[in-house]
């Protein structure tokens, strides 16, 4: 069994489309692999500690408990209508995740690896810890935050991550498919080139209130990242076969937060005597259009639920499928719009025409059709490109091939039909008739292998093209994605639009 995790968000504002982005991802590994016969359990959450949301809580009047449990319903809801087929959604203030943090803390600081010491530092608010001189900008600001740091002196305790940096740099080096594209791999090792800095991991309870409190001086509470990157051991602590899922685990993640994956948590699960995560996932950023940081005061920011409501799932999920990168991508709504309508003039265009050439032809009943050389190996095509693309998906760069594949695929049985012209077939009739079966039968048939590997992209839509074809849920495997599977003789249903035109033009701004 496959073990897919996305970060924990922090739930003190609503959903980002960021916050999708990754998700959405997660959700075609999970279904890919399940495809492939291969089990999974994925997770994502919300991280509920720390000074923001304590803040947020503050400003919102509402209680801790009502604040975070509205916050933890918005995600839910979002990625329910994103057709995220999560099996644990983390809520960092549970219980059962808290004693794991501590456990984790204990053990540690019994190991000697945590000390108590005065510091005075130049803190981020914005991040929630300490920068050196060398983090700001020119101006002496946060590059994250645009906020100069505070001064702040206080005693607290301190993970010592050096004694572990040896050992980190063999182990990145030694499984070169760790971290995934190999170009963040490079980012790690070099800030791995000088020693690591001590790090803070406990905030005086008089300044944060919001957090696990140590275990050994409840004075303090924990810092953030030390509690939220245990969820990956606490959401599965009491399963039995927690080893196995931990040795096929793979953490996904946006390139902002390499550092504490890759850096903190490593070291955190040797320090007790547990192996890293099998595999780091790292994509880049979205951005608004032209590359511009996306924020609420330019207003460039995109709304997920908007874009469901405008364009429906399925659009979205392709779109960040097909485009997700290692580098930064612009998103606005007008260009998934425009990414709508590319799906419906390629997919929905070949859904259509076929089921309509099938309806007129055949009164909607496949034909036994003996297929011509051509035909033949169009499907054989088609196939072994979409399953090759499936077997493969293991990262973001094969998400996005398969996704490539599927849009190629659907462009190339498009211009096979209007090269071949079944309705000119269809004006020569007896003597064509078994071409034009040969192509009709080509069309239902290359339709149900690309829904079959449309499925972990753009499930929706991938069942109602199955649907059509009386195709049952079952059937939804890679083994299946092979030529030639039609059965003869099956009467269709009428094939229902797939991307209808949008009621407003959202290309206008
Ligand atoms: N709570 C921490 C993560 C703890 S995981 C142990 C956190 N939360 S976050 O809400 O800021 O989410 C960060 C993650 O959200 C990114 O790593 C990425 O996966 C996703 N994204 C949020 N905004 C994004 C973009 N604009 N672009 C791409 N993904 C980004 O950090």
């Amino acid at each position: 069994m496959k073990y897919v995790t996305t970060p924990i968000y922090y739930p003190n504002g609503d959903p980002h489309i960021g916050h999708a982005y990754t998700t959405i991802l997660g959700d075609v590994l999970k279904r890919v692999a399940n495809m492939n016969g291969e089990d999974t359990f994925y997770t994502t959450g919300v991280d509920e500690h720390g000074q923001k949301i304590q803040a947020a809580i503050e400003k919102s009047g509402l209680s801790e408990q009502e604040f975070l449990d509205n916050k933890a319903d918005v995600f839910k809801s979002l990625f329910d209508s994103l057709d995220i087929q999560y099996d644990f959604f983390v809520r960092t203030t549970a219980d059962k995740h808290i004693k794991v943090v501590q456990e984790f803390l204990q053990k540690i600081y019994e190991s000697g690896y945590i000390v108590k010491k005065k510091y005075s530092g130049l803190y981020c608010e914005g991040c929630e810890m300490f920068k050196r001189e060398s983090d700001l900008d020119e101006h002496g600001n946060c590059p994250d935050h645009q906020k100069k740091p505070i001064v702040v002196e206080e005693e607290n305790y301190f993970f010592r991550l050096e004694p572990f940096r040896d050992w980190l740099v063999e182990h990145i080096k030694n499984n070169p498919e760790w971290i995934q594209p190999k170009y963040f791999a490079t980012e790690i090792l070099n800030m791995l080139k000088e020693p690591l800095e001590d790090l803070c991991i406990s905030r005086p309870v008089s300044r944060v209130k919001m957090g696990v409190p140590l275990p050994f001086d409840d004075k303090y509470v924990t810092y953030i990242w030390f509690d939220a990157l245990v969820n990956y051991v606490s959401s599965i602590y009491e399963k039995p076969n927690k080893d196995q899922l931990w040795a096929n685990s793979v953490h996904l993640m946006g390139k902002d937060i390499i550092k504490p994956h890759c850096i903190y948590w490593p070291i955190m699960l040797k320090a007790m005597g547990l192996e890293p995560v099998h595999k780091v996932l790292v994509h880049g950023f979205l951005t608004g259009e032209s590359g511009i940081k996306m924020s609420k005061s330019i207003g460039n920011v995109v709304d997920p639920v908007k874009v469901i409501n405008t364009v429906g799932t399925d659009a979205l999920r392709m779109f960040m499928s097909t485009n997700v990168s290692d580098r930064d991508i612009a998103v606005s709504e007008r260009n998934i719009t425009e990414f709508y309508q590319l799906m419906a003039n390629n997919i929905g265009n070949l859904h259509m025409r076929s089921c309509k050439l099938l309806e007129k032809y055949k009164s909607n009943v496949v034909p036994d059709a003996k297929l011509t050389d051509e035909d033949s190996q169009l499907l054989t095509q088609i196939s072994n490109s979409l399953s090759s693309a499936l077997k493969s998906v293991t990262n973001f760069a094969e998400i996005s091939a398969l996704s490539n594949a599927l849009l190629q695929a659907c462009s190339e049985v498009n211009s096979y039909v209007s090269r071949k012209e079944p309705w000119s077939m269809a004006k020569r009739l007896p003597e064509t008739q078994d071409e034009l079966d040969s192509c009709l039968y080509t069309l239902m048939d290359s339709l149900r292998i690309i829904a079959i590997a449309l499925y972990p992209i753009a499930p929706n839509t991938a069942k109602k093209i199955l649907d059509t074809l009386q195709i049952d849920q079952a059937d939804i495997t890679v083994v299946n994605v092979v030529p030639a599977k039609l059965q003869a003789g099956v009467q269709i249903k009428e094939a229902s639009i797939l991307f209808p035109k949008l009621a407003v033009d959202s290309t206008e701004k």
